[in-house]
């Protein structure tokens, strides 16, 4: 009991008690502006209310509050207790999760508010995590858009959809700095830039939350997992994760933050270990970063079993220690593992776990409920719940976010001009591939309330736009499998075509997602064979890629004419699909992963240092012949650099920079220091920089335009290049538009090697440019 652990982890609490004032890392800018709303958790009056029902609590219930159990479709293994109405009854069980529908909802409701003591409503939360019934392109598809108000727009319609069946709390947005596409919840994120990382978490947060959450429609939000998830050693799901805290501040945490200042009103803790002491159980995250340095007042839930799973990460040789050790560090709702509720109260009676920490983490449980106005309406309303779903604006949406995805990374020529979008004399269509008819995977590896019946596939909008009888259709191989006849099929009905369409990738619930880590990154099953068959007719080839993460095609990229990254896309695949191809929509995704060539570049991210032996003007498309090509940070067998950069996206027209302007070519680290440390974070721009972005193309198009950073001479190693504003714009064929980027103090502060956030005296180069890998340069210095 005396043990140096159990001090720090009791001193950590004390912090919690009495947080002292925010540290000197400064509230970073806001992405977008400061006018995006907050919601906010609490007042005084919600405080008093909390005093109230605390004083009349007993130990026991309020243990309860702080217990939660998946009472429908697992999402992992073990379900802990299956008597939750008698729980309920004696106040037993503070969430629930897992149920999708009004009905169940209620049931389990009526019995929280008229039958228990105290008639403190249930919370119900469940996977809402690219929709609840309008299923959207998978998050990895839906950051591609580098869209923020078009994610959310869709996280508001699933707020909608969800609240109207009794869900009041979404496990989502998963802000996961995801570098290793190995790792297959690489699909359920915004990739692995930190920026953007953080815009697509306010906007997540702020579409389900909206401006108030005690709203009907409103629902809490669960940025998870936090923290560090994403970097799991050899990209294999639930592995232990070692991160520098340098890299922790400057990559995986600012997504986090970004939901916190949003408001997010909850947060999920996550399974890894990070740097040897589990991130559930982990008082430096959970304690000191969030609640005291970002002064997070909102619900620390626990992953699925993650406290558990304290016993075999090694650091709990029973329960009681694992609920111990987890709750001290800041957890304080046990998801589905029931040691909370095993051993809270017993652990509070033994002088082990403080009473007044145990009030605190059921303040924040009461909290959030209060916020949520549950205590108001408690109930869904059940004649309501049909007429939410399928709303004919949302899946307008569905189809315009679907388009905004795609991500053309390959357009090439057939005769004069590129062969997409579909020329006019282009008559047939051979239409081949496991995907292509396929409902169920379009929905993704969470489809949450997506039903296979929602979607419109490629085959049927196909049909639809140019009859089927024009339609060469073969299914020319399974995902994993198929026979030899399926692929001649396919071939037969390339020869009787234009042009053929394949449809190929990975089957999304069971090759994506949770618990699907892949070792190897290629086309599964056949599908390899079957394109190259495909392609060796000489029929020009346009490739669907589907999946969770970018595959390693390079012959298909070599070959094949045009290839496009459709992720997994949701309820209006097909139409939107069938519009990218024939130009009614004009393809603007850009990847927010880099794409790699090979699985051994992994794990592959474009915001990586540069090494004392950067491999410059050295050819990587062959083996070193000499000690300059030889001694270099590199590959003998593969380059370095990725299939398609962070950024890249083709489009239907084309863009071309120039005249890059920057107002200043020093600013001193004392202005942007100073600037920093104001209490009132004003949003002036330390550094104005322009460039002429012109559409050189026939067609209207949407250029994003990215603007990055390099430091160097600095404390701390920086990366090469750090995205740090985009604009999304759309420009008339031949129009061209200054874009101004405004940077303010923090864009040009990085963390220190004290672990501050603050400018030093460094060489910039600024770069406006298409992806991470090009675009107009300068470069400024910042002075003492
Ligand atoms: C996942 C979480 C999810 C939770 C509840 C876990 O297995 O890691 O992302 O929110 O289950 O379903």
């Amino acid at each position: 009991m005396t043990s140096p652990a159990y001090r720090s982890a009791v001193a950590a609490f004390v912090l919690l008690l009495f947080p002292p004032a925010p540290s000197s890392a400064p509230a970073r800018e806001k992405a977008r502006g400061s006018t995006s709303a907050r919601t906010s958790l609490s007042d005084t009056s919600t405080e008093k209310r909390i005093d109230e029902l605390v004083r009349k609590m007993t130990l026991e219930e309020k243990v309860g509050q702080l217990v939660q159990y998946s009472a429908g479709q697992p999402t992992g293994p073990g379900t802990g207790r299956t008597d939750y109405d008698d729980m309920i009854r004696k106040g037993e069980v503070g969430a629930l999760l897992n149920i999708s529908t009004a009905r169940q909802v209620n049931v389990f409701q009526h019995i929280a508010v008229e039958q228990s003591r105290l008639h403190i409503p249930v919370l119900f939360g469940l996977d809402v995590i690219h929709g609840f019934r309008t299923e959207f392109p998978i998050p990895l598809g839906l950051a591609s858009t580098w869209d923020p108000d078009v994610v959310e727009q869709t996280a508001r319609v699933a707020a909608r959809e969800a609240s109207a069946s009794g869900i009041r709390w979404v496990f989502s947005p998963m802000v996961d700095i995801a570098r290793d596409a190995r790792w297959g919840r690489m699909a359920e994120g915004a990739g692995e830039d930190p920026y953007l990382g953080e815009v697509m978490a306010r906007a997540y947060v702020h579409g389900y939350q909206g401006t108030r959450l005690d709203a009907p429609d409103s629902v809490a939000a669960c940025p998870k997992h936090f923290v560090g998830y994403g970097a799991a050693e050899g990209g294999r799901d639930y592995n232990s994760t070692e991160i520098s805290e340098h890299t922790l501040r400057q990559y995986y945490l600012p997504p986090f933050h970004a939901a916190i200042e949003e408001g997010a009103a909850t947060l999920m803790s996550a399974f890894n270990a990070l740097n040897g002491v589990p991130s559930s159980a982990n008082p430096f995250t959970l304690t000191e970063i969030l609640r005291r340095e970002w002064g997070f007042q909102g619900i620390v839930d626990s992953d699925y079993t993650a406290l558990a799973e304290l016993i075999p990460h090694g650091i709990a040789n029973d329960g009681a220690t694992a609920a111990r050790k987890a709750f001290l560090a800041g957890v304080d709702m046990d998801m589905v593992s029931s040691l909370y509720h095993d051993h809270l109260a017993k652990l509070v009676r033994s002088g082990e776990v403080p009473e007044a920490a145990v009030d605190e983490a059921v303040r924040r449980v009461l909290r959030v409920k209060l916020a949520l106005g549950l205590f108001e309406l408690p109930y869904a309303d059940e004649t309501k719940e049909a007429g939410a779903m399928l709303h004919p604006d949302s899946v307008t949406l569905a189809r315009t976010a679907a388009e905004e995805s795609f991500v053309l990374l390959k357009n090439s020529s057939v005769g004069a001009s590129p062969l997409l979008p579909m020329p006019g004399n282009v008559n047939t269509f051979a239409l081949i591939g496991p995907l292509a008819n396929d409902r169920g995977n379009m929905l993704g590896s969470w489809a949450g309330q997506g039903r296979p019946q929602d979607v419109v596939t490629l085959r049927t909008a196909l049909n639809e736009r140019i009859g089927a009888r024009n339609v060469h259709y073969a299914k020319g191989a399974e995902i994993i499998g198929g026979t030899d006849e399926q692929l001649e099929e396919a071939v037969k009905a390339a020869e009787q075509s234009d042009v053929a369409i394949l449809a190929l990738g990975e089957n999304a619930p069971e090759m994506t997602g949770e618990a699907a880590s892949r070792a190897f990154l290629g086309l599964p099953g056949r599908q390899e064979e079957l394109l190259e068959k495909v392609v060796a007719t000489g029929k020009p080839v346009v490739l669907l890629v589907f999946s969770g993460r970018p595959l390693t095609l390079p012959w298909a990229f070599q070959h094949v004419t045009a290839v496009i990254a459709a992720w997994f896309p949701g309820i209006q695949s097909g139409p939107a699909l069938v519009r990218t191809l024939f130009g009614d929509a004009n393809p603007s995704g850009r990847l927010v992963v880099s794409w790699p060539r090979s699985v051994g570049q992994e794990p592959l991210y474009y915001n990586a240092l540069n090494t004392g032996r950067p491999a410059r003007n050295v050819d990587l498309t062959r083996p070193p012949r000499n000690i300059v090509e030889r001694y270099v940070s590199r590959y003998i067998d593969e380059q370095n650099s990725p299939q398609f950069p962070f950024g890249f996206g083709l489009s239907y027209t084309t863009f071309r920079y120039g005249n890059l302007h920057i107002d200043k070519t020093q600013i001193s680290a004392k202005s942007l220091n100073d600037d920093l440390q104001a209490r009132e974070h004003k949003q002036s721009a330390a550094l104005s920089a322009s460039a002429d972005i012109t559409n050189t193309g026939t067609r209207p198009g949407v250029e994003t335009v990215e603007c990055y950073l390099r430091f160097q001479g600095t404390s701390v190693a920086q990366p090469v290049r750090a995205l740090t504003k985009f604009q999304r714009i759309t420009l008339a064929p031949g129009e061209t538009r200054k874009v101004t980027f405004l940077l303010g103090s923090n864009a040009f502060a990085i963390w220190n090697d004290q672990q501050k956030f603050a400018a030093e005296p460094a060489r910039v180069t600024l770069w406006i440019g298409p992806d991470s890998s090009q675009g107009v340069q300068a470069t400024l210095e910042i002075t003492k």
